[in-house]
């Protein structure tokens, strides 16, 4: 990796609850384990990452990434904040008000897909990571975190058979994005709840292996830990520094800075 590259990383999937926020939130505690400086941009109207690590609920924060999409100026120093429940994580918080920015952007914006991309400049070579939570949908949202990133994560449910549901259209979309932001790589598939012993796991890494490719080697297990962690507003590492589920995240770290590194 080039010293001072920023790495943005869009973790995007439109089907919902297949753990993208999960892994935004816990990939960036382990990154900061491993001595990077990482900013979460929160791009989901539900606000689950800020929800989780920010110290303030989102409703009482002025600049989120809503406004920051919205506002021709650059609002970027207001929406960063720096002070989180996870030392070392910055945030830009997400909020209710992103269910209107879609509407306001195709209205309002000269490059509607690009704003996140342009508002984000300013943070070239400050951060090692900026991860981006996006929301269940292939609309201007999550299209303005993949027109933004270098590299795309997918989460993908393994213990669901509809885990894969869709996905053919997330490729096909990456795809469309790559006119507007050539630079755009998939960093990884990453079975989420995968357990080796069951068939319908296997089924899915299997199906996913032949429709999408480029599984990740880390693979996450199942485990109420991660519920835990976010009722707490903790990481796994607080929660349960050995447990199966934080190596699990630590490993998928390590995998990523290996995969930039060569
Ligand atoms: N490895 C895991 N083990 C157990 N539960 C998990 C795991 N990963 C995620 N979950 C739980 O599954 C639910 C969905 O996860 P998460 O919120 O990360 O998905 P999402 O893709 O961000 O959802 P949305 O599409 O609504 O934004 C949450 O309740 C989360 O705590
Ligand atoms: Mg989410």
């Amino acid at each position: 990796m080039e010293t001072n590259k920023t790495q943005i990383i869009a973790v995007a999937n439109h089907k919902g609850g297949c753990g993208k926020t999960t892994t935004v939130v816990h990939l960036a505690a382990e990154l900061v384990e491993c001595g990077k400086r990482v900013l979460i941009v929160d791009l989901d109207p539900q606000a689950n990452v800020s929800l989780h690590i920010g110290k303030q609920h989102p409703s009482e924060i002025s600049i989120t990434s809503a406004e920051l999409l919205t506002h021709e100026e650059n609002l970027l120093v207001d929406a960063l904040e720096e002070e989180t429940n996870f030392k070392g994580v910055s945030l830009i918080y997400g909020s209710l008000n992103l269910g209107k920015t879609e509407d306001q952007l195709k209205e309002y914006s000269p490059r509607p897909n690009e704003e996140l991309k342009y508002k984000l400049e300013p943070l070239f070579g400050i951060y090692d990571f900026i991860l981006i939570d996006c929301p269940p949908s292939l609309k201007i949202l999550t299209s303005n975190a993949l027109a933004a990133a270098d590299y795309v994560i997918i989460p993908i449910e393994s213990g669901s058979q509809y885990g894969l549901y869709g996905v053919t259209d997330l490729i096909n979309h990456i795809s469309k994005i790559h006119r507007i932001n050539p630079k755009l790589k998939l960093l990884g598939t990453l079975l989420i709840k995968h357990d080796k012993r069951q068939n319908v796991c296997k089924l899915i890494q299997d199906e996913t292996n032949n429709t999408v490719g480029q599984l990740f080697e880390t693979t996450i297990p199942t485990s109420t830990k991660v519920n835990q962690a976010a009722i707490l507003k903790q990481s796994l590492i607080d929660i349960d520094k050995k447990s199966k589920i934080r190596l699990s995240f630590s490993e998928l770290a390590n995998e990523i800075l290996v995969k930039l590194e060569s």
